[in-house]
């Protein structure tokens, strides 16, 4: 039971982190909100006629979302795109000095509502962290040398967070006031329920 489910697909946490402050935040406006991972029994269970509204949050890993968000998405696509719903993609280009990497890391987000055949209210391309503590010896390597070229800390000994986290909360006030817009006040999409 839960009215506005925060969805989320993590590899190092990051993205989990972003979904828990988000749902906290949707709380905090008065909302029934919780963070829940795609990939669990809590997700599996959730009863769509309760939910007014959603986010759903996945991280970037070689220019792909997690399979699981994308099976996910294109699954409940229907009802995703009947209520005010929004996908949050996280990344590191997101926080380049590149432009080019940024307009990127936008794109691959934007390729996943086209993917999935949802249509979310909004998009937003985060970013994420440098979780260098938690890398294989070879992947640390790896994003040392695109940190470097993107302006990032080549500091291996510890982690380095980029995300934004006044723009999470943003983006949870925003859902929260379309969410408490009078007409906004009850579900309407019983008839969009996925059958499984
Ligand atoms: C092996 C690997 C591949 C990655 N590939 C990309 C990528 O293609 N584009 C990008 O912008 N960030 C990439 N990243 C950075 C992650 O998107 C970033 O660390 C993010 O915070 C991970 O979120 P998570 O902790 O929720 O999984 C990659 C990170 C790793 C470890």
């Amino acid at each position: 039971m839960c009215e506005v489910p925060v969805f989320y697909a993590t590899t190092e946490g990051q993205t989990k982190r972003i979904a828990d402050r988000i749902a906290e935040r949707l709380r905090e406006h008065g909302l029934d909100s919780r963070a829940m991972a795609i990939a669990s029994d809590e997700t599996a269970a959730i009863d769509w006629n309760r939910v007014r509204g959603a986010v759903v949050g996945a991280s970037l890993h070689m220019r792909k979302h997690q399979a699981e968000a994308v099976s996910f998405a294109r699954l409940h696509n229907r009802v995703l795109s009947a209520i005010p719903a929004v996908f949050v993609s996280v990344s590191l280009a997101a926080a380049s000095m590149n432009a080019d990497s940024v307009a990127a890391a936008r794109q691959l987000a934007e390729k996943f509502a086209v993917d999935t055949g949802w249509r979310p209210l909004r998009i937003s391309s985060l970013a994420g962290r440098l979780a260098y503590t938690q890398y294989p010896w070879l992947v640390r390597l790896v994003m040392r040398h695109i940190a470097r070229k993107e302006g990032g800390s080549t500091d291996t000994s510890r982690d380095h967070e980029y995300t934004n986290w006044e723009s999470v909360e943003h983006l949870a006030d925003l859902l929260a006031s379309e969410l408490q817009q009078p007409g906004n006040a009850a579900a309407s999409h019983a008839e969009l329920r996925p059958s499984a």
